[in-house]
C-alpha cells in the first residue's frame, strides 16, 4: 500500500472531493467500496450531493466590516465551526490510527467528534486520547436493550457528552458493492467477541431486527442524564414524534444513502422539518456535505449545524490525523470566504432570505 500524504501534498489539496482519489490507493478495494457505496442503485447517495447545489445565494453587500466569527453551537455548547464529525464505523479501514486519529483531528480543529458504536477501537480508548474534548457517542441497539444500556453507561463513565441514537438501521441496507466484494466487517471493538456478529449482518446472513420503537425512546432516556439526539429523521411526522419524546435534537439524515435507497435527499426536507420543530429542538443535518458552501446552505435552511461523513474518512486514509486536520481547515477557509461574500459575519446572520 502507498504511504500517507506528507505535509506538502496535504497543503496542496484545496477541496474535500480531492481526498477520495488519494484514499482509493490506500485502502483495500472492499474497504474503499464499503465507505464509498450506498444502498441499491445509489440514487440517494448521488442526490444528497446534488440537492445542496441546487440552491442559489442572494448575497447582501455593504453590510459593513465586522470581524468574522465562524463558530457554531451544538447542544448549546460552542464549537469552532458549525460542523461535527459524523459517526462512521470501522475507521481502521482507512488508517491504523482509526477513530483515535479522527478524534484527535476533530479536537485540534475544535469541532465535535461522534464516536460510532461500530468502531475499530473502544470508546474508552478514544476518551483516553482526547479526555476533555467534545465527544458524543452514537448508539446502536445491539443485541438487546440490556447490552445497549451498558454501552450508554460506559459512554457516561468515559465522559461522552451526548448520546446520538441512530434510528434508521432496523436492518442493514441492501448494498450491492459489499455483496460483490464479499466485504466482511471487522470486529466491533466495543462488543465482546461472542456478541459481535456484525460480519454476518454485513453479508446479509443475519438480518435480525435491530428495531426500536418510539416507546423505547423513553427507556433510552432513563439510562443517562446526557442529552439524547435521534439520528435518521426524514419526515415532519417523525420530527414531531421526536419532540413528543422529549429528545434534545434530531439529525435529518438518510445515513449517507446507505440504508433505504430512493429516500429523499436531506437538503430537500431540511426546511420543512426546521419549520415544524426547529423552535423545539436542535435540528442537525448530514448527507452530501462536500464544501463550505453546502454548510452555508444548510444553515440558511435553518440547521443548527452539519455532520460531515465520507470526505473525512477519505482524508483519514490519505493522511491520518493530519489529513483530517487539512480537510477541516479547508472547510474553515471556505467559510472564511463565504461569510463575507454573503455579507454575514456569523452563523446567526445567515438567513433564509440569503437563498433562492
Ligand atoms: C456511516 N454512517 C454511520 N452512521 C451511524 O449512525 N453509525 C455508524 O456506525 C455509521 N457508519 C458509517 C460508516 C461509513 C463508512 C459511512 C460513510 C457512514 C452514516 C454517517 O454517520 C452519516 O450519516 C453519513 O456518512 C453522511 O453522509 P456523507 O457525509 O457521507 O455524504
Ligand atoms: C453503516 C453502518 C455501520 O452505514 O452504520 O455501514
Amino acid at each position: 500500500m502507498v504511504g500517507r500524504l506528507g505535509a506538502a501534498d496535504l497543503a496542496a489539496i484545496a477541496a474535500l472531493d480531492e481526498f477520495e482519489v488519494h484514499a482509493r490507493g490506500r485502502m483495500s478495494p472492499g474497504g474503499f467500496d464499503y465507505v464509498a457505496g450506498g444502498a441499491w442503485d445509489e440514487v440517494t447517495l448521488l442526490e444528497n450531493v446534488q440537492a445542496w447545489r441546487r440552491y442559489r445565494f442572494r448575497p447582501r453587500v455593504l453590510t459593513g466590516p465586522a470581524a468574522i466569527d465562524l463558530s457554531g453551537r451544538f447542544l448549546g455548547r460552542p464549537a469552532a465551526l458549525p460542523i461535527a464529525v459524523a459517526p462512521m464505523a470501522f475507521q481502521a479501514l482507512a488508517h491504523p490510527g482509526g477513530e483515535v486519529a479522527m478524534a484527535r483531528a476533530a479536537a485540534s480543529a475544535g469541532v465535535p467528534f461522534c464516536m460510532s458504536t461500530s468502531s475499530s477501537v473502544t470508546l474508552e480508548a478514544v476518551a483516553a486520547a482526547i479526555p476533555d474534548d467534545r465527544r458524543w457517542f452514537q448508539l446502536y441497539n445491539v443485541e438487546d436493550l440490556e447490552f445497549t444500556r451498558s454501552l450508554v453507561e460506559r459512554a457516561v463513565a468515559a465522559g461522552y457528552q451526548a448520546i446520538v441514537l441512530t434510528v434508521d438501521l432496523p436492518v442493514l441496507g441492501y448494498r450491492l458493492r459489499d455483496r460483490h466484494s464479499g466485504f466482511r466487517a471487522p470486529r466491533m471493538a466495543n462488543l465482546p467477541p461472542e456478541l459481535d456478529r456484525t460480519a454476518d449482518r454485513y453479508r446479509g446472513m443475519d438480518q435480525r431486527d435491530f428495531t426500536l420503537a418510539w416507546a423505547d425512546i423513553a427507556t433510552v432516556k432513563t439510562w443517562s442524564s446526557l442529552p439524547l439526539m435521534l439520528k435518521g429523521i426524514l419526515t415532519v411526522d417523525d420530527a414531531r414524534l421526536a419532540v413528543d419524546a422529549g429528545v434534545a435534537g434530531i439529525v435529518v439524515s438518510n445515513h449517507g444513502g446507505r440504508q433505504l435507497d430512493r429516500s429523499v435527499a436531506t437538503a430537500d426536507v431540511l426546511e420543512e422539518i426546521v419549520s415544524a420543530v426547529g423552535d423545539r429542538l436542535e435540528v442537525w443535518v448530514d448527507g452530501g456535505i462536500r464544501s463550505g458552501l453546502d454548510v452555508v446552505v444548510a444553515l440558511a435552511l435553518g440547521a443548527t449545524g452539519v455532520l460531515v461523513g465520507r470526505p473525512l474518512y477519505w482524508a483519514l486514509a490519505a493522511g491520518g490525523q493530519a489529513g483530517v486536520e487539512r480537510a477541516l481547515a479547508i472547510l474553515r477557509e471556505e467559510l472564511s470566504a463565504a461569510f463575507p461574500l454573503l455579507g454575514v459575519s456569523d452563523v446567526d446572520g445567515i438567513e433564509r432570505s440569503h437563498l433562492r
